[in-house]
């Protein structure tokens, strides 16, 4: 049987940090507010000539370095972004040819904070089925440009990342199994109202901003990101004491830790990335990893739960041997 197997991964940041203490100085809040009922405290800004492709690039860069492979070796891209460079090509594709070869698919997934287990789960059947050999998946998000950064409900909420995996085919698992889920009922609790197809001239005029509901979202996120631990766990005849880390969509650490008591999963083999990143959506999960992973807490042979939650809603997990 062939599975997929993470050989690498890598992260970037942009280097413009922006503190509670910023914010507390351009808006009605506080720095007290944010931590207390976020844990965010700082996030990185993408610099206004830089792009979603840029900050993919880096992390993609570090991914393959990491795995010791060619980048002719990749023949397939799946990148994560609700923030595109352009309306098309796909980021993919702008990527693809930053990293200098072609031939292969290149496309984006849409799942905006669960982007990056949509995108894995993707390319993991494409590796399964023999369809690839070698798949580099990238969450990437330049989010605050889809941020009203006069709206304290939001902005205090989101950064900027990206975070890459290569995917390489192998005799041992690897990605054990993906989950993925949406429903469209909640499409209004959590979005961008606008778009090409709707209202274009907002999107032109610089009003292409998130809208969200927050404490529904919550108590949805909550829910959904613990029962999805139960359904992979029990996909894979394990027991939870058989992960050694879970590492959740980094939204609010709040989420993160409800989320982790509901499914009695010790606080101590939580990843936690929110207080320094904020929420970086699609790149959050694999940013996380790729930190736990370099800092030494996330090794060959554990077993690691990834899971996001997003608009939509949406929302899935992989478990994954590492
Ligand atoms: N500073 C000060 N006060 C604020 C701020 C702020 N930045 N933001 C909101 N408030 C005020 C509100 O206006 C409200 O005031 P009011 O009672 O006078 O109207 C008050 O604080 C309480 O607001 P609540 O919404 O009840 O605060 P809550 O404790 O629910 O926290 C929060 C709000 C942080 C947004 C929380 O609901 C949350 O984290 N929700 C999840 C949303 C999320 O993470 N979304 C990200 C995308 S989805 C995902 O990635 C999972």
């Amino acid at each position: 049987m062939t599975y997929a197997r993470i050989t690498g991964t890598g992260g970037y940041l942009p280097d413009k940090v922006v503190t509670n203490k910023d914010l507390e100085a351009a808006l009605d809040t506080t720095e007290e507010w944010i931590e207390s009922r976020t844990g965010i405290r700082e996030r990185r800004i993408a610099a206004d000539d830089e792009f979603t492709v840029d900050l993919a690039e880096r992390a993609a860069l570090q991914a393959i370095d990491a795995a010791g492979i060619e980048r002719r070796a990749i023949d397939l891209i799946v990148l994560a972004t609700t923030t595109a460079d352009q309306v098309f090509p796909a980021t993919a594709c702008l990527l693809q040819q930053r990293l200098g070869n072609g031939g292969y698919p290149a496309f984006d997934v849409q799942a905006v904070c669960a982007g990056f287990l949509f995108a894995l789960g993707v390319a993991d059947k494409f590796v399964r089925t023999g369809a690839s050999q070698c798949a580099l998946v990238v969450g990437a998000e330049t989010f605050s440009r889809i941020i009203d950064w006069s709206d304290r409900r939001t902005c205090v909420l989101f950064g900027d990342g990206a975070g890459a995996v290569v995917l390489q085919a192998g005799d041992a698992p690897g990605v054990m199994s993906t989950h993925l889920r949406s429903d469209g009922q909640y499409k209004d609790l959590l979005q961008v109202p606008v778009g090409v197809s709707r209202n274009f001239s907002k999107v032109r005029d610089g009003g292409a901003f998130t809208t969200m509901q927050g404490g529904e979202v919550f108590r949805w996120a909550v829910t959904a990101m613990s029962d999805i631990i139960d359904e992979t766990v029990a996909a894979n005849d394990l027991s939870k004491d058989d992960i050694d880390w879970l590492i959740p969509h980094q939204a609010n650490i709040r989420i993160i830790n409800a989320v982790g008591a509901r499914a009695k999963i010790p606080r101590d083999k939580v990843v936690v990335t929110v207080g320094e990143h904020g929420n970086t959506s699609a790149a959050s999960v694999p940013l996380a990893l790729d930190q736990a992973v370099r800092d030494g807490r996330v090794r060959p042979g554990h077993r690691v739960l990834l899971e996001g939650f997003g608009g939509g809603f949406t929302w899935g997990s992989a478990l994954i041997t590492m």
